[in-house]
């Protein structure tokens, strides 16, 4: 019989207390800490009384995302995000967030998602219109600033359809417009964008009165009702869901295109095989499911760019009762954190980890691989609901502006990385377009 010293049923880590979620090197401490102690280790945050645990091994990542999630609450990384958001589906927890998933979830399935491919399409259609004049005038073009636009316009479209032209000003400016134009998530941000909630109410009024539910989000949400009571969402949830998916389904689709366009730029081999099946497509044509379907490599660029770069680098949890992670005892209270950056180039699992190769995700590959290694929308209950409706619009997107545009990068810009809510480029990524012979 072994005896098991009581010392060795935790993790190693460092002895002196360290902060893993404050300063600008981050993903850098993570890795570097990761390379000393391995899949499973323990920090010690100076600021709260119970360790933290880094877990990078996909056997433990599946414990606590899918088949012992409900030992898990979201944990402190969503505490700054519930100021921004209150209590919609991305920050509540148990029977609120299992009632509000049940509530939205047939919105987001594959066929309901088809009814915005429209959306997508205008968006794309409009900013390649945009890109092509700076390329004729020889001018490089902020891809972070257009994409941010771009994909809060989908999302606005996808919510309030025809509704959001009546909340424009007389300058032609929408109060939504603050998402995209203010990059801080501060305490001042906040303020100004809770105080959406007026203009979203008045919509809210205005559709009740009319009794007029166009097909939308947001109509989606006045109708829904829950299965067993019948009730409605009340109005203060609908004011969160509604500034969730905002916020949710803008930033980090924006975040995904800066770094989709970012490696296009810098690998022309992948953007010409991109570009020539783009077109394929019939321009001014709306794309089906059907159409997306057959353009792989358009879809193994995403998903490549989104193992390099996942927006959410970083999943928070604390556990409830205590667990046992990797073979070692987890206590009850225990925060842990998943990184998919670390997990998304462990050289256990990822041949040249660093290296751009969209072909990782041919079909043959990517069966051979552990299906929680590989976690861009995470896993298990609380995965992206938003998983189906980004994917289609970036395929959109990529598909409509790399027929027509072929991406440069600029002398001298290297492009550093800001691991914060999202992991996103610290500076705007400019780049040079020119059209497509
Ligand atoms: C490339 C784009 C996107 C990425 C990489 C992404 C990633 C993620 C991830 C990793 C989570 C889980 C976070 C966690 O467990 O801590 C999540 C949750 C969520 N996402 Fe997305 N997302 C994307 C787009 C969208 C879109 C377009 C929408 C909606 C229009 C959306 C709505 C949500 C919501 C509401 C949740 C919370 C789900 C729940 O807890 O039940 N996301 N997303």
């Amino acid at each position: 019989m072994s005896i098991v010293n009581a010392s060795d049923r935790l993790p190693p880590g460092p002895q002196s207390p360290l902060d893993l979620e404050s300063g600008d090197d981050k993903l850098q401490r993570m890795h570097a800490l990761w390379q000393r102690y391995g899949d499973c280790y323990r920090v010690r945050a100076a600021s709260r009384p119970a360790d933290t645990w880094v877990v990078t091994d996909p056997d433990a990542v599946r414990r606590v995302l899918v088949s012992n999630h409900r030992n898990y609450t979201k944990g402190i990384g969503i505490e700054r995000v519930r100021v921004l958001l209150g209590n919609g589906l991305m920050a509540s927890e148990g029977d609120q967030w299992r009632r509000q998933r049940r509530l939205l979830q047939s919105a987001f399935h594959r066929p309901a998602v088809e009814a915005f491919f429209p959306v997508y399409h205008r968006e794309a259609t409009a900013l390649a219109e945009r890109w092509l004049q700076a390329a004729r005038a020889g001018q490089p073009v902020n891809v972070t600033e257009a994409v941010s636009e771009t994909t809060l316009m989908a999302v606005l479209g996808a919510l309030f359809s025809q509704d959001l032209a009546g909340v424009v000003d007389s300058d032609g400016r929408s109060p939504f417009q603050l998402v995209s134009e203010q990059r801080q998530r501060d305490l001042q941000f906040a303020v100004r964008f809770r105080a959406l909630a007026g203009p979203i109410r008045d919509i809210i009024s205005a559709r009740r009165r009319e009794q007029r539910f166009p097909a939308d989000l947001l109509s989606h949400c006045l109708l829904a009702r829950e299965r067993t009571s019948g009730e409605p969402m009340t109005d203060k949830q609908l004011i969160d869901e509604i500034l969730t998916l905002i916020v949710a389904g803008h930033e980090t689709t924006a975040a995904s295109l800066n770094w989709v366009w970012y490696l296009l730029a810098a690998h022309p081999e992948s953007f010409q095989q991109l570009s020539d099946a783009a077109q394929q497509v019939e321009p001014d044509v709306v794309p089906g499911w059907d159409t997306l379907e057959k353009l792989q490599p358009v879809a193994q660029v995403i998903k490549e760019a989104l193992r390099l770069y996942p927006p959410g680098w970083l999943y928070t949890r604390r556990s409830l009762q205590g667990d046992r992670l990797a073979g070692y005892e987890l206590p009850a209270g225990t925060d842990v954190f998943i990184c998919s950056w670390l997990l998304h180039r462990h050289p256990a699992y990822w041949e040249q980890p660093d290296e751009f190769r969209p072909a990782r995700f041919s079909p043959e590959q990517q069966v051979q691989r552990h299906r929680h290694v590989y976690l861009p929308f995470s896993a298990g209950p609380r995965h992206c609901i938003g998983e189906s409706f980004a994917m289609a619009e970036m395929m959109i997107h990529l598909t409509v502006l790399a027929a027509r545009l072929r991406p440069q990068p600029l002398a001298g810009q290297p492009v550093e990385l800001e691991a914060d809510v999202n992991l996103r480029p610290r500076a705007p990524l400019c780049l040079r377009f020119s059209p497509v012979d």
